[in-house]
């Protein structure tokens, strides 16, 4: 079993601990946070958990792995911290603030021998290969990729509040929120673009509720669309010169067709993921157990190709975060 550690007691991380038990690699073993009657809430319906209100401390426990569920402008330190503290560590998406960042981050673990993986979930669920190869022997003509969702801290922004999601304090915003996963998807299947923009709905607080951004490939563009103050039902599309697929999102998919030039229809088996959060738990657990350093170098690339996108369409947006002036 594979001793976890976790930084953050949101419902993210109760939720990565229960895809981690899913998976029956994982044992729930230590908790950070800023308050130990968090950290006791947090783990109550657990045994022997070790729990910890100084973050030396908490690296100094024997474990296996550590899950940095904090706000994203925190995750460098953190995930710094404990990889010179000897850890493999888990980033929450978006892993890092900027490419500066994730590269530091990258080059650290490499020189202390460690695992850095990002939690890029939905390229984890096993539809992404399914889905990859559907597309092997096709051409690529275009795709339209979208995820708006109505945050749970609208509220708190409507009230004047200015939640962490929606700090440039904090790296937030809607393309690291949910933009991020339309480029691993786009990324994932099509590759780094050439070039990428971003024209967004701006906050007060400087970062972005909403935006369209446009993916830059030589013969197509795609397109994405992401907002945190309604919600969306629309479907993405991948156009082809064979048809065109059509799924019922670029994450937790559960649905699949493919609808050719003569209008005739195929269904593409796609098995909905157990929990949002158990493929990438499978992955990394397998790589930790393989000691397979090449299959985290290949995550590292893919990050870093993710991480460049998405702050090239931010600086296009104007969106400057914090962390990009340290
Ligand atoms: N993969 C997914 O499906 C998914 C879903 C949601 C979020 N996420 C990612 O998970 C991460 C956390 O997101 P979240 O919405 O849970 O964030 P959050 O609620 O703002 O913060 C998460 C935890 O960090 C600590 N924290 C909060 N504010 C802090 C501050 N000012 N200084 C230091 N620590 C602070 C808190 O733990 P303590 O009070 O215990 O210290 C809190 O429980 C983000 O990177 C986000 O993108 C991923």
């Amino acid at each position: 079993m594979l001793k976890l550690g976790v930084i953050g007691t949101s419902w993210i991380a109760r939720s990565f601990i229960d895809a981690a038990h899913m998976t029956e690699k994982f044992q729930f073993s230590a908790v950070y946070s800023r308050r130990l009657e968090s950290a006791e809430q947090f783990s109550a319906d657990f045994k022997d958990i070790q729990k910890f209100d100084n973050l030396d401390d908490f690296f100094k426990a024997s474990l296996d792995i550590i899950y940095i569920a904090s706000p994203n402008a925190l995750h460098f330190e953190q995930a710094k911290a404990a990889i010179l503290a000897g850890h493999n560590v888990i980033v929450e998406k978006p892993a890092f603030s900027n490419p500066k960042e994730l590269t530091q981050i990258i080059k650290l673990a490499k020189e202390n021998e460690v695992f850095f993986f990002e939690a890029a979930r939905n390229i984890h669920e096993h539809s992404f290969s399914i889905i990859k190869d559907f597309l092997a022997d096709k051409t690529v003509k275009g795709a339209d990729f979208t995820y708006s969702k109505y945050s749970s801290k609208m509220p708190a922004l409507l009230n004047g509040e200015i939640p962490n999601k929606f700090n440039a304090k904090f790296s937030g915003g809607l393309l690291a929120d949910l933009g991020v996963y339309l480029l691993y998807a786009a990324i994932f299947w099509f590759g780094k673009p050439q070039k990428a923009t971003y024209d967004a709905v701006l906050l007060p607080s400087g970062v972005d509720l909403a935006g369209v951004g446009i993916l830059d490939y030589q013969d197509y563009k795609v397109s994405i669309k992401c907002a945190g103050n309604v919600n969306s039902y629309l479907p993405s599309e991948i156009y082809t010169t064979d048809g065109t697929l059509i799924l019922d999102g670029v994450n937790a998919i559960t649905s699949a067709k493919f609808i050719t030039m003569d209008g005739s229809e195929t269904r593409i088996d796609i098995e909905a993921p157990k929990h949002s959060l158990y493929d990438e738990a499978v992955d990394f657990a397998q790589i930790l157990e393989n000691n397979d350093f090449a299959a985290s170098y290949d995550l590292h690339q893919f990050a870093q190709e993710v991480s460049e996108t998405s702050y090239q369409m931010r600086q296009s947006a104007g969106i400057v975060f914090d962390a990009d002036n340290k």
